[in-house]
């Protein structure tokens, strides 16, 4: 199996881009179900391809803190506890945070900062929690629902997908 990543534009309407992504992560996990090789390569898939991104990647369960997982971007913090910051809210309420201005986000973990906004979707197979997914913009209110909606899709074929190490 080949991928051209040069056919992904940019700038098209975040629903067309979102089909292409799920294209794109249906390739990448065909023929391959190790968790790290697929949550490093989606890494690079959301870095690669979402607009004005400095970080996108992983933070895992490891006896209920949150760890740091496959990612692109600069290094970052390694551990936060679940509750603490937009991933460990993300984690804790299992609920998306969608936050359109990361300054204004009580105990909001900056690691670069670059980073104005973020997205950070949780992780949970069979109710136990894998980690979560935590992308971050230079531009203040980059994310919305059509985001969280993309994302999730791509993130349920990943927990379909994958050898889950939980
Ligand atoms: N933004 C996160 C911390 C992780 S870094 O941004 C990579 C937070 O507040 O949870």
């Amino acid at each position: 199996m080949s991928f051209n990543f040069s056919e992904i534009f940019k700038d098209q309407p975040k629903e067309k881009l979102y089909e292409q992504l799920y294209q794109m992560a249906e390739g990448l996990f065909f023929d391959e179900r190790d968790m790290l090789a697929n949550m490093g390569n989606l890494s690079s898939l959301l870095y690669y391809n979402l607009s004005n991104i400095n970080w996108a990647g992983f933070y895992l369960n490891r006896n209920n803190e949150l760890v740091l997982g496959p990612f692109n971007g600069k290094v970052a913090c390694t551990r936060i506890a679940i509750g603490r910051g937009v991933c460990g809210t993300a984690a804790s309420e299992n609920s998306t945070q969608i936050v359109e201005d990361v300054h204004q986000f009580p105990g909001h973990i900056a690691c670069d900062s670059a980073s104005n906004s973020e997205i950070v979707l949780p992780l949970y197979k069979d109710g136990k929690l894998l980690g979560v997914l935590d992308i971050d913009s230079f531009e203040k209110a980059t994310f919305d629902e059509e985001d969280e909606k993309g994302l999730k899709k791509i993130l349920d074929l990943f927990i379909e997908k994958t050898d889950l190490l939980i």
